[in-house]
């Protein structure tokens, strides 16, 4: 499995702020949510799409990568093709791919409930494409999955205009999908949209007009309640630093943590992150992992 992560976006709510991507989400930068998000599909080879304005910033913090978390990316912000889905037609992507499968990540944060065992799941994508959703109340900001009477998704449709029904709740892509190595020749058929992008409903309307299209939905479930939000605005940055501490207060985990993660995938041994964590020591990020890890490795 391959892992993109979508890092390209201008981020123009996050303003005066220049780099969204560097934003901190409680103790740890967003980069590291979204790098945890391809690793718990098993990805360890990760291109990550920047802009020319962030992309050595994001080279620089993961300079170690392979050593810390054993992963290998490559940075490119070659290419001017917005839009998510614009990412598997830029320069190099077809080859990064080859015949692998591949799992996105675009800007989201996730938790809990069942997400864990969906990623698992989405490891074993071969073909076709599989797009994670939530039931939202209001599905005017996202893709919406609409459906039939038997409840068969007939199409799929990008920010919706009609008013929601009160305590109605509605089927929505999230951020995050896997696909077969075909995806590349989908993309290449994709025209920009009204906005000026190449949409992932798109993307998505291609595979499922072949029935090639599988929908997971994320919710509560075994690891408790479900978080998802985008951290698109300086509110939902807030709301989610609050949640990401909360939390880890509570669990002793670290949510969207790449050098947890990575010990949970076997890619590094807890005896590694202590030596990490002991040479950054004071940094709240490192002394919670230490914790984290010394309650793990504890004989
Ligand atoms: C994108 C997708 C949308 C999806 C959303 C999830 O929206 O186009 O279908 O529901 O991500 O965050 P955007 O963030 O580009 O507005």
């Amino acid at each position: 499995m391959r892992g993109i992560i979508a890092a390209g976006g201008q981020g123009t709510r996050l303003r005066p702020a220049l780099d969204k991507c560097q934003q901190l989400i409680y103790d740890k930068p967003l980069l590291y949510y979204l790098l945890t998000n391809v690793m718990k599909a098993g990805a360890r080879d990760i291109f990550v799409s920047c802009n020319p304005l962030n992309i050595s910033a994001a080279e620089a913090l993961f300079k170690n990568a392979d050593k810390e978390f054993g992963v290998n990316l490559t940075f490119s912000c070659e290419g001017r093709e917005p839009g998510p889905a614009g990412v598997f037609i830029k320069p190099g992507v077809r080859e990064f791919i080859g015949n692998e499968p591949v799992c996105i990540t675009l800007d989201g944060i996730y938790n809990g409930g069942n997400f864990n065992q969906c990623m698992a799941e989405i490891s074993g994508v071969s073909v076709g494409a599989t797009v994670l959703a939530v039931q939202e109340p209001d599905p005017r900001p996202y893709g919406w999955f609409k459906m039939d009477e038997y409840q068969t998704v007939v199409d799929i449709i990008e920010k919706p205009k009609f008013t929601p029904e009160p305590n109605c709740l509605y089927l929505v892509q999230t951020g995050i999908y896997a696909y077969g190595p075909e995806v590349v020749d989908y993309a290449e058929k994709l025209e920009l949209s009204k906005r000026g992008e190449y949409e992932v409903t798109d993307l998505h309307k291609l595979f499922l007009q072949e029935g090639k299209l599988t929908i997971q939905t994320l919710g509560h479930g075994k690891d408790g309640e479900f978080m998802w939000n985008d951290p698109g605005t300086p509110e939902k940055l807030l709301w989610l630093a609050n949640k990401v501490q909360s939390i880890q207060k509570l669990t002793s985990c670290l949510v969207g943590s790449p050098h947890w993660q990575a010990l949970k995938n076997c890619w590094v041994t807890a005896d590694r992150l202590l030596e990490i964590c002991t040479e950054r020591q004071g940094a709240m990020y490192y002394d919670s992992l230490a914790n984290a890890v010394s309650l793990v490795s504890e004989p």
